[in-house]
């Protein structure tokens, strides 16, 4: 597919989930790759994760912006709140929108169904509207929508690696429900309005500052209190894990390439939409990730060399909601924007252990 190219130099770009783990990743990346940008952060700070340490994420941010000489700036918001969504759009006029603001995890969207309706679905219908009516009145508008979707949408598919080309209509949670619902979304608002959008597949996205819900994070905390790790399906799992440096990358290079606006045979705009799996391409079995990380826990100095760490694992089935196997093809990431994750687990659980060690050590 065409795509147009984004200068990100001299433009302002919304990044909403900004104190979240890869949102705040991204926002330093742009803050210290680009010239004369205004970076807008958006987030609520939901408590879902430590609120410490998305305060500290926000921190990291304000120095890497101190750093430039770019401007960023933070909006404490809720994306279901159409008004503030919409005072963001009329105030800042981002050129390039990326949503990561959402409410993640699969296993607490079976305890908390109504908060994913209201973030995820009500949220990003917000981000629709407002991109809309960005272009009111003849303005330039939002040049590039880039959402965040998710490796879960393919459910409990058995053909691996996963294809954005397979079909992906039987979601095994309603987080993957609502994932799956935002580029049905954006599909409909490509095609009605316009607007450049591209969602992005990400798969289990992990390392430094990362999500204290996801298993090596968990299972770090939890090894270090001396409490046990709990090993769905009994490690028959497999994952494809993307580092976090990985994903940035991508998310960076995709901003600048948004799908090409045209005009079919009927007159009417030829939906400039896309999606893409972005993942390392490496699926790992469970119990060699859970080797590695422990390897590199005591490497790091965060558990001792005589940790026994058999007796602090259980062994338990698969949880609803959960599915086998994860594999991403990113053959049309790497094709369309010449880029393919390269950091591999040890040196991604090197970095994540490196530096909990030194966080938690305050
Ligand atoms: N990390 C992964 O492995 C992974 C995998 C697939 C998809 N994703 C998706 O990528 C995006 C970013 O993920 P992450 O790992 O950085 O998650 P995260 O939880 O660290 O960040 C999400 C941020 O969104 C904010 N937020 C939630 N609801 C909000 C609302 N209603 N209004 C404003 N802010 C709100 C939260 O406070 C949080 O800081 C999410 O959309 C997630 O679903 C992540």
């Amino acid at each position: 597919m065409s795509k147009y190219a984004i200068d990100l130099n001299g433009k302002t770009v919304l990044i909403t989930g900004a104190a979240g783990f890869i949102g705040s990743y991204l926002a330093m990346r742009i803050l210290r790759d680009c010239k004369d940008v205004t970076v807008v952060g958006f987030d609520i700070i939901t408590d879902y994760n430590p609120v410490e340490l998305k305060e500290w994420r926000l921190s990291q941010v304000d120095k890497a912006a101190e750093e430039s000489c770019n401007t960023w700036v933070f909006i404490k918001g809720d994306l279901a709140d159409s008004e503030a969504v919409a005072s963001v759009f009329s105030e800042y006029k981002p050129s390039v929108v990326v949503n990561l603001a959402a409410q993640a995890g699969v296993r607490y969207s079976i305890e908390h169904p109504d908060v994913y309706i209201s973030s995820n679905i009500i949220g990003f219908y917000n981000i629709l509207e407002a991109c809309r009516h960005s272009y009111d009145g003849g303005e330039c508008g939002v040049e590039h929508l880039v959402y965040a979707s998710s490796s879960s949408v393919y459910g409990g598919n058995k053909k691996v690696p996963f294809s954005t080309d397979d079909r992906v209509d039987n979601p095994v949670s309603l987080y993957a429900a609502t994932k799956k619902s935002n580029e049905l979304m954006a599909h409909t608002y490509s095609k009605l309005y316009n607007i450049p959008s591209t969602g992005l597949r990400f798969f289990t996205v992990y390392g430094p500052a990362g999500r204290t819900d996801m298993f090596y994070f968990s299972a770090t905390n939890n090894l270090r209190a001396g409490k046990d790790i709990r090993i769905f399906n009994y490690g028959k799992c497999k994952r494809d894990f993307t580092y976090i440096d990985d994903i940035v990358e991508g998310i960076f290079r995709v901003m600048q390439g948004a799908p090409g606006r045209r005009v079919g045979e009927d007159g009417l705009p030829v939906p400039p939409y896309a999606v893409y799996n972005i993942g390392g391409g490496t699926p790992e079995n469970l119990l060699d990730y859970i080797t590695v990380l422990q390897e590199e826990l005591i490497h790091a100095g965060v558990l001792p060399e005589d940790y026994d760490f058999e007796a602090h694992k259980v062994f338990v089935p698969m949880q609803p909601g959960d599915v086998p196997v994860t594999y991403a093809d990113s053959s049309a990431l790497e094709k369309d924007y010449g880029f393919k994750p390269k950091i591999g687990i040890r040196e991604g659980l090197r970095r994540f252990a490196e530096w909990y060690k030194k966080f938690y050590s305050y």
